[in-house]
């Protein structure tokens, strides 16, 4: 009989000094730990001051009634199991009673067989309930602990990839200075711009990452030509242009950047199949090359060259426009002329800022903006 476990402390209410003793001497008979009431007020103070696992209360007495102790009891000490002890015709107080919360009921005049039925049934209730929010504990610290792990673990991939866009930009920059505000620059126009399209979260972390790094391969074209001030020679063109097909055999074989070694492949193509390494046309362009197209030409236009100072934005869209279907898918161009001047402008003036002050580290970071 679970009341002969001896952790079980039982608690009889009771206004009846002799139903008190009847069931207190049976049930410590059978084992258990019993304790008792001759009044509700009573059975608080020692509920509050003592263990008890159960209590049998019965429902009229004088000052506070059972219900009452009930619902006190529920809210303060929900774990503990009760019994009502209710009148033979009282069905009403005692379906009441199970559903404020109580385990079981019986009625008077009492068997001590239902007694002790009840009492066992309770017991093993609460011990069900206890042990399954042990379990239900242990499980959500053991998930906690997991995601905890799983967080760091991915914070420290993050991190490596951070490091690994770091050391390509960076590299770049070191052989052509200036390259890293351009290159964030255009991350940031393709990321705006790309929302307009309905990619994942995943496409965006790609594109933008291609958007970073779509000059990479220039870190194999020639001082010589990379470098050079004057117009390029038909030949060192030749040379310039194998810049996506280096970049895009630079990544494609580092695992988190082979999917942006296509944006790297194609950044060069052109809508109408003038464009190179493969002179693609179309929607044969990756859709996020074509986005980049678009948006690197104007910040080739709005930025400073050797050979002429940056032109107005306006002039920039106005380009963009009439090189939609020739140059530009045309979807992507109108796309971008629908975004407001002013959020480019924007754009342009917080990442040369942050450039300025040296912030590298929010613009590596390939995944901090694409949400927002
Ligand atoms: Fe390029």
């Amino acid at each position: 009989m679970t009341s002969r476990n001896p952790q079980e402390r039982i608690l009889i209410v009771d206004d009846e000094a002799e139903v008190r003793s009847i069931l207190l001497r049976y049930l410590e008979n059978e084992g258990a730990d019993c304790v008792s009431s001759p009044d509700a007020m009573d059975a608080l103070n020692k509920i509050r001051n003592q263990y008890f696992s159960l209590v049998i209360s019965d429902v009229m007495m004088p000052g506070m009634s059972g219900m009452e102790l009930l619902r006190l009891v529920k809210k303060q000490k929900p774990e503990m199991a009760f019994i009502m002890i209710t009148g033979l015709m009282d069905i009403h107080t005692a379906v009441e009673s199970l559903r404020i919360g109580a385990y079981d009921f019986i009625t008077k005049p009492f068997e001590l067989l239902a007694v002790r039925r009840a009492v066992d049934r309770a017991l093993e209730r609460r011990r069900l309930i206890i042990q399954n929010r042990y379990h239900q504990e242990k499980l959500e610290r053991k998930v906690q602990e997991r995601t905890f792990e799983l967080n760091e673990a991915l914070y420290d991939v993050e991190e490596s990839y951070k490091i690994t866009l770091e050391a390509l930009v960076m590299a770049l920059d070191a052989r052509e200075h200036e390259t890293s505000a351009h290159s964030q620059r255009v991350r940031e126009y393709t990321l705006t711009l790309a929302r307009n399209f309905g990619l994942t979260h995943e496409d965006l972390i790609q594109l933008g990452r291609g958007a970073l790094l779509h000059d990479v391969g220039k870190i194999g074209v020639k001082d010589s030509i990379l470098l050079k001030p004057d117009k390029l020679t038909e030949t060192e063109w030749v040379e310039m242009r194998k810049h996506p097909q280096i970049g895009y055999e630079i990544l494609q074989n580092i695992e988190f950047l082979s999917p942006a070694a296509e944006i790297v492949l194609c950044h060069q193509e052109r809508w109408d199949g003038n464009g190179y390494p493969n002179g693609l046309t179309g929607r044969d362009i990756p859709l996020g090359a074509r986005i980049f197209a678009v948006v690197d030409t104007l910040d080739a236009m709005t930025s400073d060259r050797p050979y002429r100072k940056a032109l107005s934005f306006d002039v920039a869209m106005k380009e963009i426009r009439s090189g939609a279907g020739k140059q530009f898918d045309p979807r992507v161009a109108e796309a971008f002329l629908a975004i407001p001047k002013n959020a480019w402008l924007s754009i342009h003036a917080s990442v040369n800022k942050n450039y300025q002050n040296q912030d590298c580290i929010n613009f590596l970071c390939p995944t901090s903006n694409i949400s927002r």
